[in-house]
Order: structure tokens, then C-alpha cells, then sequence
């Protein structure tokens, strides 16, 4: 874990412009000053991510809110009192001065206040040492791949490119931030995640629309992301048995990841495949799910077989990650 030295010494590299691996309750994040255009390219670079894609902005608190926005509906100090700190990213009406680089060039800015202590300790510090309040922060993962959810993630994703990671052990959440954006007037759900759109209703008093094709662009929502590099597919539980024992002569190795099959036994279809049991709840599912696709994708299989997940609401964030893996990784 991260002491204070750990944090003196990020605070450092963020005045000098430089980047810092930050754990978050949601995934390991990679930081640069907000306020810093070139140390905002430094993440652009590292990352191999498009410079039209726009970055988060953490926050130390809701009162850092009207730094970095304007037109601040009641709403977004609604949700930040509900939420924050927390995995939900609210899209709001830039300040002027906020970089480009950090919104892509767009007239809003995605914000959030990260619940885990050590980025909180971070941003704190930061602040009060003259800086600009705001990190602004991506998955710390190359582009398009699977997000980090340790400090030893984030150093295979991106080695050197990081002068130091902080280390504030696994995750908790597991996969992004939900993202609402706020900037129309009414919510908009740009990205699902832990917090639901039930919970964002019981705040609201309606439920996020889904975005139009004119929405924010959200490289979380490009069809191809958080993938592994080995092929993926989607098998129904019911014929998953079956599916492994017809592939049973082709000598070929899958990655199972299961929640509700228990591993079938050595004595069953082949016992060179690899097996991840899932927990059968979507938010231990969530949370183990970006770590067990970066194992299987290491084992050394020729297929990772995904047994889909029920189609019910509480599963809804975890559906949209694996639907972009397969989408990502070949799969349907
Ligand atoms: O949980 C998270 O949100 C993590 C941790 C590190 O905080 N961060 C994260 O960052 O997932 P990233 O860059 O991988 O995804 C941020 C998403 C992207 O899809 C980006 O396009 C979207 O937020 N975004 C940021 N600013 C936006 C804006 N002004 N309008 C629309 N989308 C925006
Ligand atoms: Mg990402």
C-alpha cells in the first residue's frame, strides 16, 4: 500500500508535469495535472489513445466542481452529495481554461471524485501544494485493452511510460465509473457501471435516457474495448458441456469463464482447458471480471468461452463490458 512518501513523491511528479499510476475504487487510473497540456499528452502517448478522446477529471470534492465546470444544474450537486466519492462521472458544461486535451476539444467535461483513499490522499495533496486540483485520468491500460485493476496491471499495461504507480491494492469496483452526462438539460447514461440507473432515478426522480447518435463520443463506448488478445466467444450455459466436448478431438485449449457451471471433471471434456468460476451476482462478478480475462488471456488458450450472463438489469453493466471483449476479441 501507499504511504506518505508514496504520495509526496506523486505530488512531485504531477507539478514536474509527469504521469502517475493512481489506484481508484473503480479501475487503476493513469494521472496528469488537469491543467497541464503537455503533461495531458503524456497520457495520449503512453496509452496509444486517439487525441480527440476526452479524459476524466478527479476531483478532491464537489466544491472543486466550479473549477472545471459551468452551468452546474442542481442536479450534478444532487448526485456528487448521493454519490461522491464514488464511481460515477458526471458530464458537465467546461470552464473556460480547461485544456482541450483533456476534453477532446469538446464544449464539456467529464468529472468525478474517486472513492478510494489513496487517490483521495492524492488529490488532496496535490491541491495544497499549488495545484490545479484536478488529475485528469484514463484506465491505465493500452488502448482498446483490458483495464488494470492492481498497481501490477498497470505496470505490465505500460511499464517505463509511468514514473511511479501508486498501490492501493485491488479494486473494489472492478470495471469504469458509471458516466451521466448532464450537459442537455436532462440525464443521459453514456456509460454503464456500479451505480444503476435505478439509483440514479431514486436521485433524479427519472431514469438517464440512453444516448442519440449525437451524444459525447465515449471511447468506453466504441464498440471494440476491453479486450483480451486471444479469440473470445459466448456460449449459453446450457450447451456450455456440450460446446467443450465437441471441441474435445480439435486438441484445442479454451479459457472457461464460468459463473453458474461448476468446472466439469477431469474426467469431462478436456482437462488442459482453464477455468475461471465467476461469482454468480453481477457485482462480485464485476469485480473479479477484468482481472480473470488477463489471466486466461496469459494462460495460453487457443479460446476463452465466456458463459453468458443472465439478461436481467442488475446485470447490465457487466453485459456492456463483455459485449465489447467479444466485440474486441473477435467474438460474438
Ligand atoms: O472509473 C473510471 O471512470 C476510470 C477511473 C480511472 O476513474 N476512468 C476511465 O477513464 O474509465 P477512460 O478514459 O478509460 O474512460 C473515460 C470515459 C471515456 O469513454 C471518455 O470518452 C468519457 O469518459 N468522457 C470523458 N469526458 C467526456 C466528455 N466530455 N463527454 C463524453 N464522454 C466523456
Ligand atoms: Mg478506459
Amino acid at each position: 500500500m501507499s504511504n506518505p512518501a508514496d504520495i509526496a513523491r506523486a505530488v512531485e511528479l504531477l507539478l514536474a508535469g509527469e504521469l502517475v499510476g493512481i489506484p481508484t475504487e473503480t479501475v487503476y487510473g493513469l494521472g496528469a495535472d488537469a491543467a497541464n497540456p503537455q503533461a495531458v499528452a503524456k497520457i495520449f502517448a503512453a496509452k496509444g489513445r486517439p487525441a480527440d478522446h476526452p479524459l476524466i477529471v478527479h476531483i478532491p470534492g464537489a466544491n472543486y466542481l466550479e473549477r472545471w465546470a459551468v452551468d452546474i444544474p442542481d442536479l450534478a450537486y444532487e448526485l456528487a452529495e448521493d454519490f461522491w466519492p464514488g464511481p460515477l462521472t458526471l458530464i458537465l458544461k467546461r470552464a473556460p481554461g480547461v485544456p482541450d486535451a483533456v476534453t477532446g476539444g469538446q464544449d464539456t467535461v467529464g468529472l468525478r471524485v474517486p472513492g478510494h483513499l489513496v487517490a483521495l490522499d492524492l488529490l488532496r495533496a496535490f491541491a495544497a501544494a499549488g495545484g490545479s486540483g484536478g488529475i485528469a485520468a484514463p484506465s491505465a491500460n493500452r488502448f482498446g485493452r483490458i483495464s488494470p485493476t492492481t498497481a501490477a496491471h498497470v505496470r505490465e499495461e505500460l511499464g517505463d511510460a509511468v514514473a511511479l504507480v501508486l498501490d492501493g491494492g485491488a479494486c473494489v469496483v472492478g470495471i469504469e465509473s458509471t458516466i451521466v452526462d448532464l450537459s442537455s438539460g436532462q440525464p443521459v447514461l453514456l456509460r454503464p457501471g456500479h451505480i444503476t440507473p435505478a439509483a440514479i432515478e431514486s436521485v433524479c426522480g427519472e431514469l438517464p435516457t440512453l444516448p442519440t447518435a449525437a451524444a459525447p463520443r465515449a471511447s468506453g463506448t466504441l464498440e471494440a474495448h476491453y479486450a483480451p488478445t486471444t479469440p473470445m466467444r459466448r456460449v449459453e450455459g446450457a450447451r456450455l458441456a456440450q460446446f467443450l466436448n465437441a471441441l474435445r478431438h480439435s486438441g484445442r485449449r479454451c479459457g472457461v469463464l464460468a459463473h453458474s457451471q461448476p468446472p466439469l471433471a477431469v474426467s469431462g471434456p478436456n482437462p488442459a482447458h482453464v477455468w475461471k468460476m465467476l461469482p454468480a451476482e453481477p457485482v462480485g462478478y464485476a469485480h473479479d471480471l477484468y482481472a480473470a480475462l488477463r489471466d486466461l488471456d496469459h494462460a495460453g488458450v487457443d479460446l476463452i468461452v465466456v458463459e453468458a450472463i443472465p439478461e436481467t438489469p442488475p446485470w447490465q453493466a457487466v453485459a456492456d463490458r463483455l459485449r465489447r471483449a467479444l466485440a474486441g476479441a473477435g467474438g460474438a
